[in-house]
Protein backbone atom coordinates (compact mmCIF):
# COMPACT_ATOMS: atom_id res chain seq x y z
CA UNK A 1 0.00 0.00 0.00
CA UNK A 2 2.82 2.28 1.05
CA UNK A 3 5.06 1.81 -2.08
CA UNK A 4 2.13 2.70 -4.40
CA UNK A 5 1.60 6.09 -2.63
CA UNK A 6 4.84 6.47 -3.06
CA UNK A 7 4.92 6.11 -6.54
CA UNK A 8 1.89 7.65 -7.13
CA UNK A 9 3.79 10.76 -5.28
CA UNK A 10 7.04 9.77 -7.94
CA UNK A 11 4.62 10.26 -10.93
CA UNK A 12 2.92 13.38 -9.81
CA UNK A 13 6.07 14.99 -9.53
CA UNK A 14 7.52 13.94 -12.75
CA UNK A 15 4.58 14.23 -14.92
CA UNK A 16 3.30 17.76 -13.69
CA UNK A 17 1.19 20.68 -15.36
CA UNK A 18 1.36 23.47 -13.51
CA UNK A 19 -0.82 26.66 -14.48
CA UNK A 20 1.82 29.42 -13.46
CA UNK A 21 -0.25 32.38 -14.80
CA UNK A 22 -3.69 32.84 -15.63
CA UNK A 23 -4.69 36.37 -17.18
CA UNK A 24 -8.11 37.22 -17.63
CA UNK A 25 -9.15 40.85 -17.66
CA UNK A 26 -11.38 41.24 -14.41
CA UNK A 27 -13.62 44.56 -15.47
CA UNK A 28 -13.82 45.51 -19.53
CA UNK A 29 -16.08 48.02 -20.29
CA UNK A 30 -18.21 47.34 -22.83
CA UNK A 31 -17.67 49.57 -26.50
CA UNK A 32 -13.95 50.73 -25.48
CA UNK A 33 -11.85 47.46 -26.33
CA UNK A 34 -12.16 45.61 -29.50
CA UNK A 35 -10.77 42.70 -28.47
CA UNK A 36 -9.59 41.19 -25.21
CA UNK A 37 -7.33 37.85 -24.20
CA UNK A 38 -7.61 35.42 -21.83
CA UNK A 39 -4.49 33.80 -21.42
CA UNK A 40 -3.51 30.65 -19.22
CA UNK A 41 0.08 30.41 -19.29
CA UNK A 42 1.90 26.86 -17.41
CA UNK A 43 4.51 24.37 -17.21
CA UNK A 44 4.27 21.06 -18.02
CA UNK A 45 7.19 18.29 -17.43
CA UNK A 46 5.42 16.23 -20.29
CA UNK A 47 3.29 17.22 -22.86
CA UNK A 48 1.67 14.00 -24.07
CA UNK A 49 -1.32 14.07 -24.64
CA UNK A 50 -1.79 18.15 -23.70
CA UNK A 51 -5.02 19.77 -24.26
CA UNK A 52 -5.92 22.80 -23.23
CA UNK A 53 -9.69 23.77 -22.30
CA UNK A 54 -11.21 26.79 -21.28
CA UNK A 55 -14.67 26.71 -19.83
CA UNK A 56 -17.44 29.20 -18.97
CA UNK A 57 -19.44 29.37 -15.91
CA UNK A 58 -17.72 26.96 -13.81
CA UNK A 59 -16.88 24.20 -15.70
CA UNK A 60 -20.30 23.70 -17.27
CA UNK A 61 -19.94 25.00 -20.61
CA UNK A 62 -16.51 23.71 -22.87
CA UNK A 63 -16.32 27.27 -24.98
CA UNK A 64 -12.75 26.71 -26.12
CA UNK A 65 -10.58 23.43 -26.98
CA UNK A 66 -6.93 23.10 -28.12
CA UNK A 67 -5.49 19.79 -28.78
CA UNK A 68 -1.75 20.38 -30.94
CA UNK A 69 -1.17 19.99 -32.97
CA UNK A 70 -4.74 20.47 -34.25
CA UNK A 71 -6.22 23.97 -34.54
CA UNK A 72 -7.95 25.33 -31.84
CA UNK A 73 -12.01 25.58 -32.13
CA UNK A 74 -14.32 27.89 -30.20
CA UNK A 75 -17.71 26.34 -28.99
CA UNK A 76 -21.17 27.74 -27.08
CA UNK A 77 -20.83 31.22 -26.49
CA UNK A 78 -17.40 31.64 -27.82
CA UNK A 79 -18.34 30.50 -31.50
CA UNK A 80 -17.72 32.63 -34.13
CA UNK A 81 -16.55 35.50 -31.32
CA UNK A 82 -12.40 33.92 -31.31
CA UNK A 83 -9.32 35.00 -33.52
CA UNK A 84 -8.46 31.02 -33.57
CA UNK A 85 -4.95 32.06 -35.51
CA UNK A 86 -3.84 34.26 -32.51
CA UNK A 87 -0.35 33.27 -31.04
CA UNK A 88 1.05 33.83 -28.12
CA UNK A 89 4.16 32.18 -28.99
CA UNK A 90 6.28 30.17 -31.35
CA UNK A 91 6.29 26.99 -29.39
CA UNK A 92 4.28 24.00 -30.68
CA UNK A 93 2.71 22.91 -27.16
CA UNK A 94 1.76 26.68 -25.93
CA UNK A 95 1.26 28.96 -28.91
CA UNK A 96 -2.49 28.80 -28.90
CA UNK A 97 -3.30 28.32 -25.54
CA UNK A 98 -5.15 31.56 -24.76
CA UNK A 99 -8.48 32.56 -26.24
CA UNK A 100 -8.47 36.11 -28.25
CA UNK A 101 -11.97 37.26 -28.01
CA UNK A 102 -12.81 39.83 -30.78
CA UNK A 103 -16.49 40.23 -30.30
CA UNK A 104 -16.40 41.75 -26.56
CA UNK A 105 -19.95 41.82 -25.68
CA UNK A 106 -21.96 42.07 -22.05
CA UNK A 107 -23.39 38.84 -22.49
CA UNK A 108 -19.55 36.91 -22.01
CA UNK A 109 -19.51 38.44 -18.54
CA UNK A 110 -19.32 35.07 -16.21
CA UNK A 111 -16.26 32.74 -14.36
CA UNK A 112 -13.98 30.93 -17.11
CA UNK A 113 -12.22 28.16 -16.21
CA UNK A 114 -8.81 27.42 -17.80
CA UNK A 115 -7.98 23.27 -17.56
CA UNK A 116 -4.37 21.90 -18.61
CA UNK A 117 -4.16 18.33 -18.87
CA UNK A 118 -1.73 15.91 -20.58
CA UNK A 119 -2.29 11.92 -20.19
CA UNK A 120 -0.46 11.89 -16.30
CA UNK A 121 -1.45 15.38 -14.83
CA UNK A 122 -3.89 18.20 -14.89
CA UNK A 123 -4.79 21.83 -13.50
CA UNK A 124 -6.95 24.77 -13.55
CA UNK A 125 -7.47 27.20 -12.72
CA UNK A 126 -10.55 30.33 -12.12
CA UNK A 127 -10.93 33.76 -12.90
CA UNK A 128 -13.93 36.24 -13.59
CA UNK A 129 -14.37 38.56 -16.21
CA UNK A 130 -17.16 41.32 -15.87
CA UNK A 131 -18.38 43.54 -19.41
CA UNK A 132 -20.13 46.19 -18.36
CA UNK A 133 -22.43 48.57 -19.72
CA UNK A 134 -22.96 51.72 -18.19
CA UNK A 135 -26.27 53.66 -18.27
CA UNK A 136 -28.14 55.40 -21.14
CA UNK A 137 -30.16 57.52 -18.62
CA UNK A 138 -30.19 57.99 -14.88
CA UNK A 139 -32.55 60.46 -13.27
CA UNK A 140 -33.97 61.95 -9.53
CA UNK A 141 -37.67 63.09 -8.96
CA UNK A 142 -39.01 65.04 -6.45
CA UNK A 143 -42.21 65.08 -6.07
CA UNK A 144 -44.12 66.42 -3.04
CA UNK A 145 -47.23 64.51 -2.47
CA UNK A 146 -48.59 67.11 0.05
CA UNK A 147 -47.52 69.22 2.83
CA UNK A 148 -46.24 66.36 5.12
CA UNK A 149 -44.47 63.78 2.82
CA UNK A 150 -42.14 63.51 0.11
CA UNK A 151 -41.91 61.04 -2.70
CA UNK A 152 -38.28 60.34 -4.17
CA UNK A 153 -37.98 58.32 -7.43
CA UNK A 154 -34.45 57.46 -8.69
CA UNK A 155 -34.39 55.34 -12.02
CA UNK A 156 -31.94 54.06 -14.27
CA UNK A 157 -31.43 52.74 -17.83
CA UNK A 158 -29.05 50.47 -19.89
CA UNK A 159 -27.46 48.99 -17.37
CA UNK A 160 -25.00 45.73 -17.64
CA UNK A 161 -24.50 43.75 -15.17
CA UNK A 162 -27.57 43.92 -12.43
CA UNK A 163 -27.08 47.40 -10.50
CA UNK A 164 -27.86 48.18 -6.82
CA UNK A 165 -29.43 51.38 -6.37
CA UNK A 166 -29.90 52.99 -3.09
CA UNK A 167 -31.63 56.61 -1.68
CA UNK A 168 -29.73 58.52 0.98
CA UNK A 169 -31.33 61.75 2.31
CA UNK A 170 -28.74 64.16 4.18
CA UNK A 171 -26.08 61.12 4.25
CA UNK A 172 -28.77 58.76 5.50
CA UNK A 173 -29.62 55.81 3.36
CA UNK A 174 -33.41 55.06 3.17
CA UNK A 175 -35.75 52.13 2.79
CA UNK A 176 -36.67 52.03 -0.36
CA UNK A 177 -39.00 49.82 -2.64
CA UNK A 178 -37.12 48.89 -5.70
CA UNK A 179 -38.11 46.73 -8.80
CA UNK A 180 -35.34 45.74 -11.61
CA UNK A 181 -36.66 43.91 -15.38
CA UNK A 182 -34.31 42.75 -18.21
CA UNK A 183 -34.83 45.11 -21.64
CA UNK A 184 -32.56 43.54 -24.61
CA UNK A 185 -30.01 42.47 -22.37
CA UNK A 186 -29.85 45.38 -19.94
CA UNK A 187 -31.27 46.35 -16.83
CA UNK A 188 -33.57 48.98 -16.28
CA UNK A 189 -34.22 49.67 -12.28
CA UNK A 190 -36.35 52.25 -9.82
CA UNK A 191 -36.11 52.58 -6.54
CA UNK A 192 -38.41 55.04 -4.71
CA UNK A 193 -38.97 55.94 -1.17
CA UNK A 194 -41.09 58.61 0.64
CA UNK A 195 -39.93 60.70 3.55
CA UNK A 196 -41.98 62.93 6.38
CA UNK A 197 -40.59 66.39 5.42
CA UNK A 198 -41.56 67.49 9.02
CA UNK A 199 -38.37 65.47 9.95
CA UNK A 200 -36.22 67.13 7.21
CA UNK A 201 -34.19 69.80 8.34
CA UNK A 202 -34.45 73.29 6.25
CA UNK A 203 -32.03 72.35 3.29
CA UNK A 204 -30.92 68.81 2.29
CA UNK A 205 -29.20 67.03 0.26
CA UNK A 206 -30.96 64.20 -1.82
CA UNK A 207 -28.43 61.21 -3.12
CA UNK A 208 -29.97 58.44 -5.98
CA UNK A 209 -26.59 55.67 -5.90
CA UNK A 210 -26.03 53.09 -8.45
CA UNK A 211 -23.33 50.62 -8.01
CA UNK A 212 -22.28 47.91 -10.30
CA UNK A 213 -20.27 46.03 -7.65
CA UNK A 214 -18.66 43.46 -9.93
CA UNK A 215 -17.83 46.15 -12.06
CA UNK A 216 -16.87 48.44 -9.17
CA UNK A 217 -18.66 51.00 -10.74
CA UNK A 218 -20.47 53.79 -8.92
CA UNK A 219 -22.96 56.30 -10.15
CA UNK A 220 -24.69 59.37 -8.86
CA UNK A 221 -27.40 61.99 -8.92
CA UNK A 222 -27.59 64.86 -6.24
CA UNK A 223 -30.22 67.33 -5.74
CA UNK A 224 -30.83 69.92 -2.75
CA UNK A 225 -34.48 69.43 -1.04
CA UNK A 226 -35.93 72.61 0.13
CA UNK A 227 -38.27 72.30 2.73
CA UNK A 228 -39.96 75.28 2.90
CA UNK A 229 -41.39 76.27 -0.13
CA UNK A 230 -41.85 80.07 -0.54
CA UNK A 231 -44.55 81.91 0.22
CA UNK A 232 -47.03 78.71 2.21
CA UNK A 233 -47.87 80.65 4.87
CA UNK A 234 -51.13 81.45 4.11
CA UNK A 235 -53.07 80.43 7.06
CA UNK A 236 -56.77 79.80 7.44
CA UNK A 237 -59.20 77.59 6.01
CA UNK A 238 -58.45 73.41 6.31
CA UNK A 239 -59.43 71.66 3.02
CA UNK A 240 -60.55 68.54 2.97
CA UNK A 241 -58.35 66.53 0.99
CA UNK A 242 -59.95 63.73 -0.90
CA UNK A 243 -57.49 61.61 0.23
CA UNK A 244 -59.26 61.69 3.55
CA UNK A 245 -62.22 60.63 2.01
CA UNK A 246 -60.69 57.07 1.02
CA UNK A 247 -58.95 56.75 4.72
CA UNK A 248 -62.44 56.64 5.70
CA UNK A 249 -64.09 54.44 3.32
CA UNK A 250 -61.17 52.06 3.80
CA UNK A 251 -61.39 52.12 7.58
CA UNK A 252 -65.21 51.07 7.21
CA UNK A 253 -64.31 47.87 4.26
CA UNK A 254 -61.72 46.94 7.02
CA UNK A 255 -64.60 47.00 9.39
CA UNK A 256 -66.99 45.06 7.88
CA UNK A 257 -64.57 42.50 6.66
CA UNK A 258 -63.30 42.18 10.50
CA UNK A 259 -67.02 41.79 10.63
CA UNK A 260 -67.76 38.83 8.37
CA UNK A 261 -64.58 37.12 9.20
CA UNK A 262 -65.98 37.38 13.32
CA UNK A 263 -68.89 36.30 11.90
CA UNK A 264 -67.40 33.27 9.95
CA UNK A 265 -65.36 32.56 13.36
CA UNK A 266 -68.96 32.15 15.13
CA UNK A 267 -70.54 30.33 12.92
CA UNK A 268 -67.09 27.31 12.83
CA UNK A 269 -67.79 27.26 16.09
C1 LIG B 1 6.00 11.33 -21.44
O1 LIG B 1 4.95 10.49 -21.07
C2 LIG B 1 4.68 9.44 -21.99
C3 LIG B 1 3.42 8.72 -21.55
O2 LIG B 1 3.30 8.68 -20.16
C4 LIG B 1 5.90 8.53 -22.07
O3 LIG B 1 5.67 7.48 -23.00
C5 LIG B 1 7.11 9.35 -22.48
O4 LIG B 1 8.27 8.56 -22.46
C6 LIG B 1 7.31 10.55 -21.57
N1 LIG B 1 8.35 11.42 -22.10
C7 LIG B 1 9.31 11.93 -21.36
C8 LIG B 1 10.28 12.82 -22.06
O5 LIG B 1 9.37 11.73 -20.15
C1 LIG C 1 -18.03 33.85 -10.38
O1 LIG C 1 -18.44 32.87 -9.47
C2 LIG C 1 -18.71 33.38 -8.18
C3 LIG C 1 -18.98 32.20 -7.25
O2 LIG C 1 -19.89 31.31 -7.83
C4 LIG C 1 -19.87 34.34 -8.25
O3 LIG C 1 -20.16 34.87 -6.99
C5 LIG C 1 -19.51 35.47 -9.19
O4 LIG C 1 -20.60 36.33 -9.36
C6 LIG C 1 -19.07 34.92 -10.55
N1 LIG C 1 -18.54 36.02 -11.34
C7 LIG C 1 -19.09 36.43 -12.48
C8 LIG C 1 -18.42 37.56 -13.16
O5 LIG C 1 -20.07 35.88 -12.96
Amino acid sequence: MWWLVKLSIVLQCVHSVRITNMRVPEVVQYGVKDSVTLDCEFEADNVTGLVVKWFYTDRLQLVYQWIPPHKPQALGILRNRVDLSHKVSDNPYTQHRAVHITSVVPELTGNYTCVVSTFMAEDEKTSPMTIFVTETKFDMIQDRLNDKFLNIICSVEGVYPKPELGILVGNRPQRAKSSIKVIDGRYTALTSTVVNIERLPPTVEILCEMMVPSANYYSKKREVFYRDPPATDIPSFEPVSPDSGHHITSTSALVIISIVISSLRLHAT
